[in-house]
């Protein structure tokens, strides 16, 4: 089978991607990670993706006159790599029209609560502090919204009582490492229909 071309987009350390890779050279992803690009020049993301020989790309946005700029930037080097799908791995910014754009219904995301209820930036810390009783991660396509793209996967977790922000972020990882992979392989397979706001698994 033809190897998926992945570009992944990462703000952080970059375990995701990571997982993303070991699973691509393990084999259990028929996909293959061709690009790394990130916002924060210094996200040992980048440092994950040289040491596995893959191209990565430190973008400062402070560099670019505009937000549009910067991310026809990104859209360039993902084109040049000819990546078929783009993943978000702790990417911390709101996709824009560029990106959107070049890459429509192409692009994934990971976010580390039960979608709808809280997206942003701290999924973990928000749901501990309302006191939800599960929580979990989310694999969802990327449309204009922040988190609101049509839902692929799920898993949940419980959150117990002795549960900092850091127990259930760890909790929640050890999900993600495994569901991402599995939607990204999903896609790969051809077998992810979108019809408005569903995904239905072929
Ligand atoms: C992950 O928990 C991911 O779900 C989250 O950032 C972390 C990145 O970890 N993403 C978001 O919160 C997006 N809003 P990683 O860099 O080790 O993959």
């Amino acid at each position: 089978m033809k190897k998926l071309r992945l570009g992944v987009l990462a703000s952080g350390r970059g375990s995701n991607l990571q997982s993303i890779m070991d699973c691509c050279q393990r084999g259990s992803l028929a996909a293959e990670v061709v690009v790394v690009i990130s916002d924060k020049p210094s996200a040992y993301a980048l440092e994950r993706a040289r040491q596995a020989g893959i191209a990565a790309f430190g973008l400062e946005i402070a560099a670019f006159p505009s937000k549009g700029e910067y991310e026809q930037a990104v859209v360039k080097l993902l084109q040049q790599a000819d990546v078929e799908l783009v993943c978000l791995a702790g990417y911390m910014r709101l996709v824009g029209e560029a990106l959107l754009q070049a890459f429509p219904n192409k692009i994934m995301n990971i976010h580390p609560a039960l979608l709808p209820s809280f997206p942003g930036l701290h999924g973990q810390r928000d749901a501990l502090q309302y006191g939800v009783k599960i929580s979990g991660c989310t694999v969802h396509f990327i449309d204009e919204g922040m988190d609101t793209g049509p839902i692929i996967l799920q898993a949940a977790v419980p959150v117990l009582s002795e549960d900092t922000e850091e127990s259930l972020s760890a909790r929640i990882l050890e999900q993600e490492h495994r569901l991402y992979p599995e939607a990204i392989q999903l896609y790969a397979e051809g077998r992810l229909e979108v019809k408005g706001r569903r995904v239905y698994i072929k």
